[in-house]
């Protein structure tokens, strides 16, 4: 039996059809079926002596689809097939890949909680702040494919049934620099970005320089905290006011402008949304889970924001910083609470 073509296999010894064969292909394996059984029976026919000759076992067949079916698919639904375990009673629900895309200090180590607190939601956590991770794009590619295999491990990872896995990815830790090859791997992966910037970027200020002072201050009984979860942690750190540099002010403020809409700009082709810190209810959060979707659950975090209250209160030099900023496009950040 010459014949190779490709959806049988001799080998196998059960007729199994495919899950999701379309009818096409169950014809063709009908028709061939056919087309084969009466060649059999003029071979046996013209050779009835032979008895030795040939034996059905050399049909006895199993259909297998030529090509890949998930390519016929929705590129944004993933079956993905981890190395280190099965998939289990999940395997068959689909994973949706993102990753949030942020600056430090705006609210996205609070947001990645909320969606880690979804009992399908794999957010993996700031991967990209080491180094080594981000060195130049293969390794950059070789992190994401793992992490997309649902192969990376971390606190937040519920293997067998995510429904939605990804992490978070700053922008300066080689996201901008290699947008091109992300962008690529995004549309080709089918990656949704999940934008998350703050408005009131006086605020994501104050937030940088506090934390940065901390990082060698260590208000918490000597321990650096980046994020509290009591009100007691939150007015510690608070007591920290910082002073903001208003000779560099306005440029500073125009740069972070600038890296968000540059950011907005390469990931045009890509599908995302926008999400502000300042906007982020209940409300906001069905939306991302629609986004993904994923089944809605009411979403928590332990997170206690740490520079709550009025700016003023929160800034040593203040008086210097509302004469810098009034009568400039940024004004209003001196006003709102939030
Ligand atoms: C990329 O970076 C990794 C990790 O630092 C390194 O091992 C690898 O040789 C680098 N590859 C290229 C092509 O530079
Ligand atoms: C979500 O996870 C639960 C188990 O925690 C699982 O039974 C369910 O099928 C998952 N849903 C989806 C859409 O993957
Ligand atoms: C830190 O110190 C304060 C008192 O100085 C104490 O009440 C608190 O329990 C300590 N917290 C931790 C995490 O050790
Ligand atoms: C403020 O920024 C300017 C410009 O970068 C710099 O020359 C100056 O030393 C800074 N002042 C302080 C107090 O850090
Ligand atoms: C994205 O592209 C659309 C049309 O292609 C355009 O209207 C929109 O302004 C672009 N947005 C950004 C942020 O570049
Ligand atoms: C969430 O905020 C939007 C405005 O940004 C508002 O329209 C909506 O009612 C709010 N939803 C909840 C549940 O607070």
């Amino acid at each position: 039996m010459a014949e190779d073509i490709c959806f049988f296999n001799k080998e196998t010894l059960i007729i199994k059809p495919p899950k999701k064969s379309p009818l096409l292909l169950r014809m063709i394996v009908l028709v061939f079926a056919m087309v084969f059984g009466v060649y059999i029976c003029s071979i046996c026919l013209k050779q009835l002596s032979i008895q030795t000759m040939t034996r059905f076992q050399s049909i006895r067949v199993i259909a297998r689809p030529c090509h890949d079916t998930k390519l016929l698919e929705i590129p944004y639904k993933h079956y993905p097939m981890p190395e280190t375990f099965s998939r289990a009673e999940c395997a068959r629900n689909p994973v949706r890949f993102f990753a949030i895309l942020s600056m430090q200090r705006s609210g996205s180590g609070w947001f990645e909680s909320l969606m880690n607190s979804h009992k399908n939601v794999s957010s993996n956590g700031e991967i990209f702040s080491v180094r080594s991770r981000r060195e130049n794009i293969s390794s950059i590619v070789q992190t994401l494919d793992k992490v997309y295999n649902l192969d990376w491990f971390s606190s937040a990872s519920k293997n067998e049934c995510s429904a939605a896995t990804g992490f978070k990815w700053m922008l300066n830790q080689g996201l901008m620099e290699h947008h091109k090859e992300v962008v690529q791997y995004f549309n080709r992966r089918g990656v949704s970005a999940i934008f998350l910037f703050r408005r009131n970027l006086l605020r994501r200020m104050v937030s940088v320089l506090a934390n940065s002072y901390d990082r060698y201050a260590k208000l918490l009984n000597g321990t650096h905290k980046s994020h509290v979860h009591s009100e007691e942690e939150a007015d510690t750190l608070k007591k920290y006011k910082p002073t903001i540099n208003c000779t560099k002010l306005i440029t500073d403020l125009k740069e972070m402008e600038l890296t968000t809409s540059k950011a907005l700009a390469y990931f045009n082709s890509t599908r995302h949304i926008v999400l502000f810190y300042e906007d982020i209810n209940r409300t906001k959060l069905k939306e991302v889970q629609e986004f993904l979707s994923l089944p809605q659950m009411e979403l928590t975090s332990r997170q206690v924001k740490i520079h709550n209250g009025p700016l003023s209160d929160l800034i040593k030099n203040w008086d210097d910083v509302k004469k810098t900023l009034i009568g400039t496009p940024y004004e209003d950040f001196l006003r709102s609470d939030y």
